[in-house]
C-alpha cells in the first residue's frame, strides 16, 4: 500500500456555452451604450446567452459529461458533486442534484455552493479536502450560471457585463506527486461588503411572492461597480499571494495565470500588482463576459484544449465575487 499522502489530481475538464451570441452592437440597440465604451471599460466584446428551455443545469450537464469523457471516468464512479452557482435552476433542490440525476452519477452525494464568482474555486477546495481526508475518490466540481435571467436588461451599468455558461473538472485522488496535481486551494470571505453586489429579491428577506420584490425589481443583480472593482483587485492579489506563499513560489515561477474573467481592467491591475507578464495571463472574457462561477473552469478548459497548458506547467487560478468571496488554487499540470 502506498503510504505517501493523498493528493487531488485534475483528470478531466469540460465546458459548455449557449449558442446564442449577444454582441456589443446588439446591446447598443437595447440601452444607451456603445462598443467603444464597453470595450475600453471592460474588454468584453460579446457574451453567450441561454435560450428559452436552457437552464443552469443544461450547461452544467454538458460540461460535466465532457470532463468525465476526458477523464475516462464513469458517472457511477463519482462519489461527490459540488456545483458553484448564483443562478441555480431552483432555490431547492440543488442544481447539483439535478446534474447527478441527468448524468447518472447515482453513487454521488451532490450539493451546491453559494460563493458567487468564487463558486468553482470554493467547490474545488471542498473536493480537495474530501479527497485529502480519504472521504472521496472521484469528484466532479462544476461552475455554472444563467446570469441573463437575473440581469436587468434596461440597466446599462450591469447588463453589459454578464454571460451564461458552465465549466467542470473531474478531481480524483492519487498518491504522490503525479501530473495535474492540485498543490493548494485558499478560500476567503469578507461579509461586511455583501450589499455591494447582490440579488436583493427572491430569498427570505424579499420573497418572490412579495409585491415589493416585483415593484422594485428586487430580483435583478444590484452592484456598486466602482467599489466592487477596487475590492476585486486587492482581494485577488491577496488570494494569489496566499497561494504563492503556501507553495514557496514567486510570481515568476507561474507558467499561466487564470483569473476570474470579470473585467479586463481588473485582470490587468491584479497582474500588474503581481508583476505577471501579459503573455502569462489567460483572457477569454472578450468572448464570454463575466460568467461568474463558470468563468474559471471555462477558461481552464479552453486553455487546456487549445494547447496553452503544457505538461509540468504551474497554473494559478484566482476568483472574486459577491459576498465578498475570494479564492485561489495552484496546479502543477
Ligand atoms: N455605456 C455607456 N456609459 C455607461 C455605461 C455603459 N454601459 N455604464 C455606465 N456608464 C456611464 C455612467 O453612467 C457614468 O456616467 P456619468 O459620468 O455621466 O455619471 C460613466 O459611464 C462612468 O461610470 P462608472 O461607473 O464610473 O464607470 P467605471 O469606469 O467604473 O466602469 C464598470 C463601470 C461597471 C465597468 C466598472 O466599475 C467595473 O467593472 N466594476 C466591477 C464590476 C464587476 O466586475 N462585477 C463583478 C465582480 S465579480
Amino acid at each position: 500500500m502506498d503510504s505517501t499522502p493523498l493528493r487531488s489530481r485534475i483528470t478531466g475538464t469540460g465546458s459548455a456555452l449557449p449558442d446564442k451570441i449577444l454582441t456589443n452592437a446588439d446591446l447598443e440597440r437595447m440601452v444607451d451604450t456603445n462598443d467603444e465604451w464597453i470595450t475600453s471599460r471592460t474588454g468584453i466584446k460579446q457574451r453567450r446567452i441561454a435560450s428559452e428551455g436552457e437552464f443552469t443545469s443544461t450547461f452544467a450537464v454538458l460540461a460535466a459529461r465532457r470532463a468525465l469523457e476526458m477523464a475516462n471516468c464513469s458517472p457511477e464512479d463519482v462519489d461527490l458533486i459540488v456545483l458553484g452557482t448564483a443562478t441555480p435552476d431552483f432555490p431547492f433542490p440543488s442544481t447539483a442534484c439535478i446534474v447527478q440525476h441527468e448524468i447518472g452519477a447515482r453513487n454521488a452525494a451532490a450539493f451546491d455552493v453559494s460563493a458567487a464568482c468564487s463558486g468553482f474555486l470554493y467547490g474545488l477546495s471542498i473536493a480537495d479536502k474530501y479527497i485529502r481526508s480519504g472521504a472521496a475518490k472521484k469528484t466532479l466540481v462544476i461552475g455554472a450560471e444563467v446570469l441573463s435571467r437575473i440581469v436587468d436588461w434596461s440597466d446599462r451599468n450591469t447588463c453589459i457585463l454578464f454571460g451564461d455558461g458552465a465549466g467542470a473538472a473531474v478531481v480524483e485522488a492519487a498518491h504522490g506527486d503525479g501530473n495535474n496535481a492540485l498543490l493548494s486551494t485558499h478560500i476567503f470571505s469578507n461579509g461586511s461588503c455583501w450589499e455591494l453586489l447582490y440579488q436583493p429579491g427572491c430569498g427570505s428577506r424579499n420573497p418572490a411572492s412579495n409585491s415589493q420584490t416585483l415593484d422594485e425589481k428586487l430580483f435583478y443583480i444590484k452592484m456598486e461597480g466602482n467599489d466592487v472593482f477596487k475590492h476585486a483587485v486587492r482581494a485577488m492579489e491577496d488570494a494569489c499571494t496566499a497561494a504563492l506563499d503556501a507553495n514557496h513560489l514567486a510570481p515568476n515561477d507561474i507558467s499561466l495565470f487564470i483569473p476570474h474573467q470579470a473585467n479586463r481592467r481588473i485582470i490587468d491591475a491584479v497582474s500588474k500588482r503581481l508583476a505577471m507578464p501579459t503573455e502569462k495571463v489567460f483572457v477569454n472574457l472578450h468572448n464570454y463576459g463575466n460568467t461568474s462561477a463558470a468563468s474559471v473552469p471555462i477558461a481552464l478548459d479552453e486553455a487546456y484544449r487549445s494547447g496553452v497548458i503544457k505538461s509540468d506547467d504551474l497554473i494559478m487560478m484566482a476568483a472574486f465575487g459577491g459576498g465578498f468571496t475570494y479564492s485561489s488554487a495552484l496546479i502543477r499540470w
